[in-house]
């Protein structure tokens, strides 16, 4: 939500009139890293989201993956995820053809697993779930992969690098084969024919098929493209970030809508973390979402907060001596006069602030065009005046 990939070609061109190449560029709301994909071969890039899973992605973007391409992860998952679908019980497997009722009782089937004991030690997709966003055996082949994984680097066989181009790739596969609509929020339940048959299509999909093609062109891009230029993934809160860094470039891309990040990707960060976390109830009956009880709840997407959140954003920018490149989105959380007025108040007389937005010329240079995303790509920039001016 909210990829900033589209207009890299923009950022590069603002990036230019702050940057110097001694200086770290820090994605501090990294989200899926387009940063770290378009910058990462310049210079050091410190990718930043409260969201663990961001990290990952980072990782796989700006550190290499030496060894995992002598695993074939799939063929070491099949035997995990073969004996554990034994062990499941008899009806979670959805018929290619069937009526809606009978569609309907295999994902009652699928969901009862939520209450079921598991002995294995890796059962949490495949027990919170099953019958969701995913089959009962898509997540047993998740968990297996994961599994997996988790082996490989236990054993010392692989790397965290490698670890994490294993993760993005189950990302992913997990992304590929869910029957919800791009994000996590809600999963769809089947009420007409019609539904059910577009639910049937992601039920039916190769959890491991999908995993194995994104590893095998994913890793010759990685090899070929990575550089790694002492980047750095942190998973903090923007303001501990803010506090932990050197004088550098901040690209800041925050939230700008009423709903919480955590919400659409929580099953993301669940993958990565694989806590078993404690799922989210609502009058005593665990919520439709299966949401993780620790979801962030961001200070941008509360009203009453996020004047507050943004003043904190230039404070810790302008105390570590770095020049800002602020994201605007005009959604109705803030709006450009009053962010403005923010920012110069609080950068004051040691910075230069002003706004840019995308025009014609950066529309011209081999993007497709796309007429909205001229009105609506803009930045605040700050840049801090050197001694002589
Ligand atoms: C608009 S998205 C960033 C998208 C990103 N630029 C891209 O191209 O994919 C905003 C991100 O801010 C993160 N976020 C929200 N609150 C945060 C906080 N307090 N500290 C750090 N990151 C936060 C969210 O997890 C989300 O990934």
């Amino acid at each position: 939500m909210g990829s900033k990939a589209a207009i890299l070609d923009f950022i590069g061109i603002e990036l230019a009139k702050v940057h110097s190449s001694k200086r770290p560029f820090v994605d501090l709301f990294a989200g899926a890293c387009a940063i770290s994909g378009g910058f990462g071969h310049i210079g050091k890039i410190i990718s930043n989201d409260i969201q663990e899973y961001s990290a990952v992605i980072a990782s796989t973007y700006l550190k290499r993956a030496e060894k995992i391409g002598n695993f074939d992860i799939v063929e070491l998952a099949n035997e995990i995820a073969h004996k554990n679908l034994a062990t499941l019980p008899v009806g979670l497997t959805y018929p290619v053809a069937a009526t809606l009722a009978a569609f309907n009782k295999v994902e009652k089937r699928n969901r009862a697993l939520l209450h079921r004991e598991f002995d294995n030690s890796h059962h949490l997709f495949t027990r919170v779930y099953s019958g969701t966003w995913w089959s009962a055996e898509q997540c047993v082949w998740i968990d297996a992969i994961r599994e997996t994984l988790d082996a490989l680097l236990g054993s010392g066989k692989i790397e965290h690098a490698d670890f994490n181009f294993g993760l993005t790739c189950l990302m992913h596969a997990m992304a590929y084969t869910s029957q919800g609509t791009g994000h996590y929020a809600q999963y769809r339940d089947a009420k007409t024919e019609a539904g059910m048959a577009d639910i049937s299509k992601y039920r039916q999909a190769s959890v491991p098929a999908i995993f194995k093609r994104k590893f095998e062109s994913l890793l010759k891009w990685h090899l070929e493209n990575v550089i790694d230029l002492d980047h750095k993934m942190i998973a903090m809160d923007y303001r501990e970030c803010l506090a932990s860094i050197e004088p550098s470039v901040v690209y800041a891309d925050p939230p700008y809508a009423f709903v919480h990040y955590s919400r659409f990707y929580h099953a993301m960060e669940t993958i990565v973390k694989y806590d078993y976390p404690e799922i989210q109830h609502m009058r005593g009956a665990v919520v439709k979402g299966r949401y993780r009880s620790d979801r962030h709840q961001s200070p941008f997407c509360i009203r009453t907060q996020v004047n507050g959140a943004f003043v904190n954003l230039f404070k810790g920018v302008k105390e570590s001596g770095s020049d800002l490149l602020l994201s605007y989105s005009n959604t109705g959380m803030i709006d450009i006069e009053m962010l403005m007025r923010l920012a110069s108040s609080t950068f004051g007389k040691e910075y230069e602030v002003w706004f840019d937005h995308m025009d014609h010329t950066h529309m011209t240079m081999g993007r497709r065009a796309d007429h909205s995303r001229q009105v609506k790509e803009s930045l605040i920039i700050a840049r801090k005046r050197q001694a002589s001016e």
